[in-house]
Protein backbone atom coordinates (compact mmCIF):
# COMPACT_ATOMS: atom_id res chain seq x y z
CA UNK A 1 0.00 0.00 0.00
CA UNK A 2 1.45 3.79 -1.18
CA UNK A 3 1.96 6.09 2.07
CA UNK A 4 -0.10 9.05 2.24
CA UNK A 5 1.22 12.06 2.08
CA UNK A 6 -0.90 15.71 2.45
CA UNK A 7 0.25 18.94 2.08
CA UNK A 8 -1.44 22.66 1.02
CA UNK A 9 -1.16 26.22 0.66
CA UNK A 10 -2.50 29.42 1.71
CA UNK A 11 -3.91 31.86 -1.20
CA UNK A 12 -2.64 34.70 0.49
CA UNK A 13 -1.38 36.48 -2.61
CA UNK A 14 -2.34 35.10 -6.16
CA UNK A 15 1.05 33.74 -7.30
CA UNK A 16 3.26 31.54 -6.61
CA UNK A 17 7.15 32.58 -6.16
CA UNK A 18 9.93 29.77 -6.90
CA UNK A 19 10.53 29.77 -2.98
CA UNK A 20 7.01 28.15 -2.91
CA UNK A 21 8.11 25.96 -6.18
CA UNK A 22 11.45 24.69 -4.85
CA UNK A 23 10.36 24.24 -1.31
CA UNK A 24 7.39 22.67 -1.51
CA UNK A 25 5.58 22.40 -4.95
CA UNK A 26 8.18 20.36 -6.95
CA UNK A 27 8.96 17.63 -3.91
CA UNK A 28 4.98 17.72 -3.86
CA UNK A 29 4.18 17.30 -7.69
CA UNK A 30 7.51 14.09 -7.54
CA UNK A 31 5.75 12.49 -4.51
CA UNK A 32 2.61 11.80 -6.78
CA UNK A 33 4.23 8.82 -8.36
CA UNK A 34 4.90 7.43 -5.12
CA UNK A 35 2.73 7.93 -3.11
CA UNK A 36 -1.22 8.46 -2.17
CA UNK A 37 -1.38 12.50 -2.18
CA UNK A 38 -3.96 14.37 -1.11
CA UNK A 39 -3.13 18.38 -1.87
CA UNK A 40 -5.23 21.63 -0.97
CA UNK A 41 -5.72 25.44 -1.22
CA UNK A 42 -6.51 26.53 2.18
CA UNK A 43 -8.32 29.32 1.82
CA UNK A 44 -9.97 29.85 5.38
CA UNK A 45 -6.11 30.16 6.42
CA UNK A 46 -6.29 33.06 4.33
CA UNK A 47 -8.85 34.45 5.88
CA UNK A 48 -5.84 35.78 8.15
CA UNK A 49 -4.99 38.28 6.03
CA UNK A 50 -7.40 39.16 3.07
CA UNK A 51 -10.39 40.43 4.11
CA UNK A 52 -11.78 41.46 0.40
CA UNK A 53 -13.74 38.80 -1.19
CA UNK A 54 -12.59 39.61 -4.86
CA UNK A 55 -9.10 39.81 -3.77
CA UNK A 56 -9.74 36.18 -2.30
CA UNK A 57 -11.07 34.70 -5.43
CA UNK A 58 -8.33 35.70 -7.29
CA UNK A 59 -5.93 34.75 -5.10
CA UNK A 60 -7.55 31.17 -4.93
CA UNK A 61 -7.87 31.05 -8.82
CA UNK A 62 -4.49 32.32 -9.15
CA UNK A 63 -2.81 29.94 -6.74
CA UNK A 64 -5.05 26.69 -8.22
CA UNK A 65 -3.91 27.41 -12.03
CA UNK A 66 -0.61 27.78 -10.88
CA UNK A 67 -0.36 24.28 -9.16
CA UNK A 68 -1.89 22.95 -11.82
CA UNK A 69 0.06 24.61 -14.87
CA UNK A 70 3.73 23.36 -12.38
CA UNK A 71 2.44 19.68 -12.92
CA UNK A 72 0.12 18.89 -10.22
CA UNK A 73 -1.81 15.89 -11.93
CA UNK A 74 -5.77 15.93 -10.35
CA UNK A 75 -5.55 11.86 -12.23
CA UNK A 76 -2.85 10.86 -9.70
CA UNK A 77 -3.92 12.97 -6.89
CA UNK A 78 -6.70 14.70 -4.99
CA UNK A 79 -6.50 17.80 -5.28
CA UNK A 80 -9.16 20.34 -3.67
CA UNK A 81 -10.23 22.84 -1.70
CA UNK A 82 -10.13 23.54 1.90
CA UNK A 83 -13.68 25.00 2.49
CA UNK A 84 -15.20 22.47 0.58
CA UNK A 85 -14.45 20.06 2.80
CA UNK A 86 -16.30 21.59 6.50
CA UNK A 87 -14.73 19.01 8.40
CA UNK A 88 -11.52 20.92 8.48
CA UNK A 89 -13.31 23.71 10.82
CA UNK A 90 -15.34 21.07 12.53
CA UNK A 91 -12.27 19.15 13.61
CA UNK A 92 -10.35 22.74 14.39
CA UNK A 93 -12.88 23.26 16.87
CA UNK A 94 -12.40 20.25 18.84
CA UNK A 95 -8.56 19.76 18.72
CA UNK A 96 -8.48 23.69 20.70
CA UNK A 97 -9.52 21.82 23.90
CA UNK A 98 -6.17 19.44 23.48
CA UNK A 99 -3.92 22.30 23.45
CA UNK A 100 -2.97 24.74 26.06
CA UNK A 101 -3.02 28.85 25.65
CA UNK A 102 0.69 29.12 26.67
CA UNK A 103 2.15 26.51 23.95
CA UNK A 104 -0.22 28.72 21.52
CA UNK A 105 1.40 31.71 22.43
CA UNK A 106 4.96 30.65 21.38
CA UNK A 107 3.83 29.51 17.86
CA UNK A 108 5.70 31.73 15.15
CA UNK A 109 3.28 33.56 13.52
CA UNK A 110 1.70 34.94 15.99
CA UNK A 111 5.07 35.99 17.96
CA UNK A 112 6.03 37.44 14.77
CA UNK A 113 3.21 39.78 14.49
CA UNK A 114 3.69 40.64 17.34
CA UNK A 115 7.31 41.46 16.67
CA UNK A 116 5.98 43.83 13.68
CA UNK A 117 4.72 45.59 16.12
CA UNK A 118 1.31 44.69 16.33
CA UNK A 119 -0.75 45.25 19.51
CA UNK A 120 -1.97 41.93 21.17
CA UNK A 121 -5.08 43.92 21.09
CA UNK A 122 -4.71 44.33 17.38
CA UNK A 123 -3.76 40.71 16.65
CA UNK A 124 -7.26 38.44 14.92
CA UNK A 125 -7.92 34.97 16.66
CA UNK A 126 -7.78 33.57 13.06
CA UNK A 127 -4.21 33.72 12.99
CA UNK A 128 -3.80 33.15 16.57
CA UNK A 129 -5.42 29.75 16.13
CA UNK A 130 -3.97 29.26 12.72
CA UNK A 131 -1.79 26.64 13.70
CA UNK A 132 -4.64 24.52 15.48
CA UNK A 133 -6.84 24.48 11.64
CA UNK A 134 -3.25 23.83 10.32
CA UNK A 135 -3.11 20.44 12.74
CA UNK A 136 -6.99 19.87 11.83
CA UNK A 137 -5.87 20.00 7.90
CA UNK A 138 -3.42 17.35 8.87
CA UNK A 139 -4.87 15.29 11.23
CA UNK A 140 -8.01 14.74 9.97
CA UNK A 141 -6.15 12.49 7.05
CA UNK A 142 -4.09 10.45 9.01
CA UNK A 143 -1.18 11.31 6.80
CA UNK A 144 2.46 9.48 7.16
CA UNK A 145 4.39 12.63 5.59
CA UNK A 146 3.88 16.17 5.07
CA UNK A 147 6.24 18.24 2.33
CA UNK A 148 6.66 21.44 3.32
CA UNK A 149 9.39 24.53 3.52
CA UNK A 150 11.39 24.74 6.61
CA UNK A 151 8.80 27.63 7.88
CA UNK A 152 6.30 24.88 8.68
CA UNK A 153 7.96 22.67 10.89
CA UNK A 154 7.14 24.12 14.18
CA UNK A 155 3.58 23.58 12.62
CA UNK A 156 3.61 20.02 12.48
CA UNK A 157 5.55 19.27 15.68
CA UNK A 158 2.60 21.54 17.28
CA UNK A 159 0.07 19.19 15.06
CA UNK A 160 2.00 16.33 16.39
CA UNK A 161 1.65 17.59 20.13
CA UNK A 162 -1.77 18.17 19.75
CA UNK A 163 -2.16 14.08 18.33
CA UNK A 164 -0.67 12.86 20.99
CA UNK A 165 -2.44 14.70 24.04
CA UNK A 166 -5.65 13.59 22.08
CA UNK A 167 -4.27 9.87 21.77
CA UNK A 168 -3.08 10.15 25.11
CA UNK A 169 -6.51 11.48 27.24
CA UNK A 170 -8.38 8.54 25.60
CA UNK A 171 -5.75 5.82 25.91
CA UNK A 172 -6.51 5.37 21.89
CA UNK A 173 -4.11 5.62 18.80
CA UNK A 174 -6.44 7.65 16.85
CA UNK A 175 -4.15 9.96 15.01
CA UNK A 176 -0.54 8.68 14.08
CA UNK A 177 2.00 10.83 14.15
CA UNK A 178 3.01 12.85 10.76
CA UNK A 179 6.81 13.58 10.04
CA UNK A 180 7.86 16.87 8.70
CA UNK A 181 9.35 15.79 5.27
CA UNK A 182 11.65 19.17 4.81
CA UNK A 183 14.30 18.94 2.56
CA UNK A 184 17.62 20.59 3.95
CA UNK A 185 18.69 22.25 1.09
CA UNK A 186 15.80 23.80 -0.58
CA UNK A 187 13.32 23.79 2.28
CA UNK A 188 14.68 27.61 3.20
CA UNK A 189 14.58 29.50 -0.39
CA UNK A 190 16.90 32.90 0.36
CA UNK A 191 14.91 35.96 -0.91
CA UNK A 192 16.44 38.63 -3.56
CA UNK A 193 17.11 40.51 -0.30
CA UNK A 194 20.19 37.09 0.00
CA UNK A 195 19.10 37.99 3.89
CA UNK A 196 15.72 36.44 4.39
CA UNK A 197 13.25 33.86 3.44
CA UNK A 198 11.81 34.67 0.09
CA UNK A 199 8.26 35.59 0.68
CA UNK A 200 5.55 38.26 -1.13
CA UNK A 201 5.31 40.08 2.28
CA UNK A 202 8.71 40.90 2.14
CA UNK A 203 8.90 41.69 -1.41
CA UNK A 204 12.09 39.83 -1.81
CA UNK A 205 10.35 37.28 -4.38
CA UNK A 206 11.03 36.20 -8.13
CA UNK A 207 8.08 35.11 -9.58
CA UNK A 208 6.90 32.49 -11.82
CA UNK A 209 3.99 33.16 -13.71
CA UNK A 210 4.43 37.03 -13.80
CA UNK A 211 4.66 39.41 -16.48
CA UNK A 212 8.48 39.01 -17.92
CA UNK A 213 9.85 42.84 -17.66
CA UNK A 214 8.83 42.12 -13.61
CA UNK A 215 10.43 39.11 -13.46
CA UNK A 216 13.71 40.54 -15.02
CA UNK A 217 13.10 43.57 -13.15
CA UNK A 218 12.92 41.08 -10.02
CA UNK A 219 16.51 39.17 -11.06
CA UNK A 220 17.91 42.21 -11.87
CA UNK A 221 17.51 43.87 -8.63
CA UNK A 222 18.79 40.73 -6.62
CA UNK A 223 21.76 40.85 -3.82
CA UNK A 224 24.95 38.99 -5.04
CA UNK A 225 28.20 39.73 -3.75
CA UNK A 226 28.71 43.01 -1.99
CA UNK A 227 32.56 43.05 -1.66
CA UNK A 228 32.21 42.72 -5.39
CA UNK A 229 32.87 46.46 -6.49
CA UNK A 230 33.37 45.75 -10.83
CA UNK A 231 33.11 43.06 -12.65
CA UNK A 232 36.77 42.33 -13.06
CA UNK A 233 37.44 42.16 -9.15
CA UNK A 234 37.24 38.11 -8.24
CA UNK A 235 33.50 37.21 -6.71
CA UNK A 236 32.18 34.51 -4.25
CA UNK A 237 29.47 32.70 -5.49
CA UNK A 238 29.08 30.72 -2.70
CA UNK A 239 26.39 31.73 -0.36
CA UNK A 240 25.38 34.44 -3.73
CA UNK A 241 21.50 33.93 -4.15
CA UNK A 242 22.11 34.42 -8.05
CA UNK A 243 24.05 30.83 -8.11
CA UNK A 244 21.91 29.61 -5.91
CA UNK A 245 18.98 30.76 -8.22
CA UNK A 246 20.90 29.76 -11.36
CA UNK A 247 21.76 26.19 -9.64
CA UNK A 248 17.86 25.19 -9.28
CA UNK A 249 16.37 27.04 -12.39
CA UNK A 250 19.15 26.65 -15.25
CA UNK A 251 19.11 23.46 -16.90
CA UNK A 252 22.14 24.00 -18.83
CA UNK A 253 24.66 22.83 -15.92
CA UNK A 254 27.50 24.02 -17.97
CA UNK A 255 26.63 27.45 -18.55
CA UNK A 256 26.06 27.52 -14.76
CA UNK A 257 29.77 26.28 -14.31
CA UNK A 258 31.49 28.21 -17.09
CA UNK A 259 29.63 31.29 -15.28
CA UNK A 260 30.85 30.25 -11.69
CA UNK A 261 34.28 30.14 -12.91
CA UNK A 262 34.08 33.42 -14.46
CA UNK A 263 32.82 35.11 -11.57
CA UNK A 264 35.56 33.68 -9.37
CA UNK A 265 38.25 35.05 -11.84
CA UNK A 266 36.54 38.59 -12.18
CA UNK A 267 35.89 37.87 -15.89
CA UNK A 268 32.19 38.36 -16.44
CA UNK A 269 29.86 41.43 -14.63
CA UNK A 270 27.07 40.53 -12.45
CA UNK A 271 24.85 41.66 -15.73
CA UNK A 272 25.32 39.02 -17.51
CA UNK A 273 25.34 36.28 -14.91
CA UNK A 274 21.69 37.94 -13.93
CA UNK A 275 20.48 37.80 -17.62
CA UNK A 276 21.27 34.14 -18.37
CA UNK A 277 19.67 33.81 -15.63
CA UNK A 278 16.55 35.66 -17.00
CA UNK A 279 16.62 32.97 -19.65
CA UNK A 280 16.85 30.33 -17.68
CA UNK A 281 13.47 31.03 -15.97
CA UNK A 282 11.93 31.52 -19.20
CA UNK A 283 13.65 28.27 -20.83
CA UNK A 284 12.54 26.57 -17.31
CA UNK A 285 8.78 27.69 -16.61
CA UNK A 286 7.91 28.38 -20.48
CA UNK A 287 6.17 25.30 -21.07
CA UNK A 288 4.19 25.94 -17.63
CA UNK A 289 3.67 29.69 -18.28
CA UNK A 290 2.08 28.08 -21.43
CA UNK A 291 0.03 25.51 -19.85
CA UNK A 292 -1.53 28.40 -17.34
CA UNK A 293 -2.69 30.43 -20.07
CA UNK A 294 -4.43 27.60 -21.84
CA UNK A 295 -5.96 26.12 -18.57
CA UNK A 296 -6.96 30.09 -17.55
CA UNK A 297 -9.28 29.56 -20.20
CA UNK A 298 -10.89 26.50 -19.66
CA UNK A 299 -12.42 27.52 -15.92
CA UNK A 300 -15.50 25.08 -15.93
CA UNK A 301 -12.58 22.12 -16.23
CA UNK A 302 -10.81 24.01 -13.22
CA UNK A 303 -13.57 23.68 -11.06
CA UNK A 304 -14.53 19.99 -11.91
CA UNK A 305 -11.26 19.21 -10.50
CA UNK A 306 -11.66 20.62 -7.36
CA UNK A 307 -15.49 19.68 -6.81
CA UNK A 308 -13.98 15.62 -7.59
CA UNK A 309 -11.08 16.21 -5.90
CA UNK A 310 -13.38 17.66 -2.07
CA UNK A 311 -15.48 14.59 -2.71
CA UNK A 312 -12.55 12.54 -2.33
CA UNK A 313 -11.32 14.18 0.80
CA UNK A 314 -14.78 14.21 2.47
CA UNK A 315 -14.77 10.39 2.35
CA UNK A 316 -11.76 10.58 3.93
CA UNK A 317 -12.62 13.51 6.23
CA UNK A 318 -16.01 12.03 7.08
CA UNK A 319 -14.74 8.87 8.62
CA UNK A 320 -12.24 10.36 10.70
CA UNK A 321 -14.46 12.80 12.32
CA UNK A 322 -17.19 10.74 13.16
CA UNK A 323 -14.13 8.13 14.56
CA UNK A 324 -13.07 11.85 16.92
CA UNK A 325 -16.73 11.97 17.81
CA UNK A 326 -17.07 9.06 18.98
CA UNK A 327 -14.03 9.35 21.02
CA UNK A 328 -15.06 11.84 22.67
CA UNK A 329 -18.70 11.06 23.17
CA UNK A 330 -20.36 13.72 21.03
CA UNK A 331 -22.31 11.19 19.56
CA UNK A 332 -24.01 10.33 22.31
CA UNK A 333 -27.83 10.40 22.00
CA UNK A 334 -27.26 8.23 18.72
P1 LIG B 1 2.50 28.91 2.56
O1 LIG B 1 1.31 29.15 1.70
O2 LIG B 1 3.08 30.08 3.27
O3 LIG B 1 3.64 28.25 1.70
C1 LIG B 1 3.39 27.14 0.85
C2 LIG B 1 4.58 26.22 0.89
O4 LIG B 1 5.74 26.89 0.39
C3 LIG B 1 6.80 26.76 1.35
N1 LIG B 1 7.65 27.96 1.26
C4 LIG B 1 8.98 27.94 1.09
N2 LIG B 1 9.83 26.90 0.97
C5 LIG B 1 11.15 27.22 0.81
N3 LIG B 1 11.63 28.49 0.76
C6 LIG B 1 10.79 29.55 0.88
N4 LIG B 1 11.28 30.79 0.82
C7 LIG B 1 9.40 29.29 1.06
N5 LIG B 1 8.31 30.09 1.21
C8 LIG B 1 7.25 29.25 1.34
C9 LIG B 1 6.10 26.65 2.69
O5 LIG B 1 6.93 26.08 3.67
C10 LIG B 1 4.92 25.77 2.33
O6 LIG B 1 5.28 24.40 2.32
N6 LIG B 1 0.44 27.01 6.67
C11 LIG B 1 0.83 26.68 5.31
C12 LIG B 1 -0.31 26.10 4.49
C13 LIG B 1 -1.02 24.96 5.12
C14 LIG B 1 -0.54 23.62 5.25
C15 LIG B 1 -1.57 22.91 5.92
C16 LIG B 1 0.64 22.98 4.86
C17 LIG B 1 -2.26 25.02 5.69
N7 LIG B 1 -2.57 23.80 6.16
C18 LIG B 1 -1.43 21.55 6.22
C19 LIG B 1 0.78 21.62 5.16
C20 LIG B 1 -0.23 20.92 5.83
C21 LIG B 1 1.32 27.94 4.63
O7 LIG B 1 0.89 29.02 4.95
O8 LIG B 1 2.17 27.75 3.61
Amino acid sequence: MKKRILSGITPSGDQLHIGNYFGAVAPQIKLQDTHETYYFVADLHALTTVHDRMQLEKNITGVVLDYLALGLDPSKCVFFRQSDVAEHAQLAIVLANYISYGQMKRMHAYKDKLQTGASEESINMGLFNYPILMAADILLYKPYGIPVGEDQRQHIELARDIAESFNKTYHTTTFPLPEPLISKEVGRIVGTDGERKMSKSLGNIIGIFDDEKLIEKQIMGSYTDPLRLKATDPGRVEGNPIFLYHDLMNDNKEEVEELKKRYREGTVGDVEVKQKLVAAHMHKFGPAREKRAELASKMELVRQILSEGAKKAKEIAQVTLAEVYNTVGENGLK
